[in-house]
């Protein structure tokens, strides 16, 4: 699910970086607004996520895809955003950046984002116009297809340019020198040629370093980064991940980084935050969870990853059955009917709560402790 939403809005000058005052729309009420918003500053995560839910209300149902999901990402960290397809990682990451139209969506818990002044802002308290100042500028996505994010018509010099002017309001060579250099930050060889270029010129790999140099033109404080690589080859794959890491490095920034693949988790995130149907069912610390996973379907997941290593007679281990449909999710734990480990009468009946033994890791499922 991909938005077709600018990433940045109407025209919103960043100021000093910390308050949003709005040139045009908005005015200066807006402006106060935003700063009644912002509390004192203070340390901690620059994201904290808490009890977030996200329904999609229709005039016949309510469908929860999101259902209480926590975490927080401290500076220079990544988290990963690991499940499988529909379990609610780009829901989560859009709620986030404040990019889902409600109605239809319903977005309840709490956002809170710390700025480089140490500031701290909830989200979900912003107006829309707010929001529209922070996306782009102190928070970024880098979304899951770039071809729909990319505007054909432009070059892709122009487009890292539009950024620098909505955020940054800089004069056009300055801009231009700008978007040239994060071309060249991110990777693209020829950088001033390549600026002219529109997306189609581009390989898909160039597309997505251009996301990335868009995403990250204004040094984002969050960086969003939704499947960034799924649709390239494995080399490319690779490289970009790399590039991707050294610029967080350089920039300090907080990365939530959404994937389906638990293999590039180990090369990228610090901690891991497992989704399914739309509930966490795990999370903590990357190493810990790759190497004693709690939950059976973290167990699963893992084992159904193609190891180079691997016996060639051995089967991969697939996960039987698919994702629930939300319309009709399952009594008890919702993974109950693909789970090796369920057991009758009491995984199918028994809601399983989420469990936070002191080990700064968490745990939903009945029966962690036995397994
Ligand atoms: N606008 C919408 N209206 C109704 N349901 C939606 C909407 N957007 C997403 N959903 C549903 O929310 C659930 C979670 O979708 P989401 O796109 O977050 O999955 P995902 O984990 O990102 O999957 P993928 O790995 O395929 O990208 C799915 O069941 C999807 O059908
Ligand atoms: S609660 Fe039961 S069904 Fe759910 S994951 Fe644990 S063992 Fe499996
Ligand atoms: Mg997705």
């Amino acid at each position: 699910m991909t938005p077709q939403l600018s990433l940045a809005g109407p025209r919103l000058a960043a100021s000093d970086g910390v308050v949003c005052q709005p040139t045009v729309g908005g005015g200066q009420a807006a402006a106060d607004r935003g700063a009644r918003n912002a509390v004192a500053p203070g340390d901690g995560p620059i994201l904290e996520v808490r009890d977030l839910c996200v329904e999609f209300r229709t005039s016949k149902a309510r469908l929860r895809v999101v259902d209480g999901v926590s975490f927080a990402i401290e500076k220079g960290k990544t988290v990963a955003l690991v499940g499988e397809s529909g379990s609610g990682k780009s829901v989560t990451s859009l709620a986030i950046m404040g990019l889902l139209q409600q109605p239809p969506a319903a977005v309840s818990g709490e956002i809170r984002f710390r700025d480089a002044a140490g500031r701290q802002w909830q989200f979900l308290e912003l107006s829309d116009n707010e929001m529209r100042a922070f996306r782009g500028d102190r928070v970024s996505m880098i979304f899951q297809e770039p071809m729909t994010s990319l505007n054909p018509v432009h070059t892709v010099g122009d487009q890292i340019s539009e950024v620098l002017l909505i955020h940054r309001r800089m004069k056009r060579a300055q801009r231009r020198e700008a978007a040239i250099r994060m071309l060249e930050r991110v990777g693209i060889p020829e950088a001033a040629r390549r600026a002219e270029a529109y997306p189609h010129e581009l390989s898909g790999g160039m597309r997505q370093r251009v996301m990335i140099g868009m995403a990250l033109a204004c040094e984002p404080s969050l960086l969003i980064a939704d499947e960034p690589t799924t649709a390239l080859d494995v080399t490319i794959q690779a490289q970009i991940l790399n590039d991707l890491k050294s610029l967080q490095r350089e920039m300090g920034m907080a990365m939530l980084f959404v994937t389906h693949d638990l293999g590039v988790v180990s090369e990228v995130a610090h901690s891991v935050v497992v989704m399914y149907a739309g509930q966490v069912v795990e999370s903590g610390p990357t190493a810990e969870i790759l190497q004693s996973p709690r939950h059976p379907y973290t167990r699963a997941l893992l084992a159904s990853i193609p190891r180079a290593s691997a016996d060639r007679e051995q089967p991969l281990t697939a996960i039987p059955g698919t994702v629930p449909d939300l319309a009709h999710a399952p009594a008890g734990c919702r993974f109950h009917p693909r789970c090796s480990q369920a057991v009758q009468g009491r995984c199918d009946v028994q809601v399983p709560a989420t469990e936070s033994p002191a080990d700064g890791r968490t745990v939903r499922c009945l029966r962690w402790r036995e397994l």
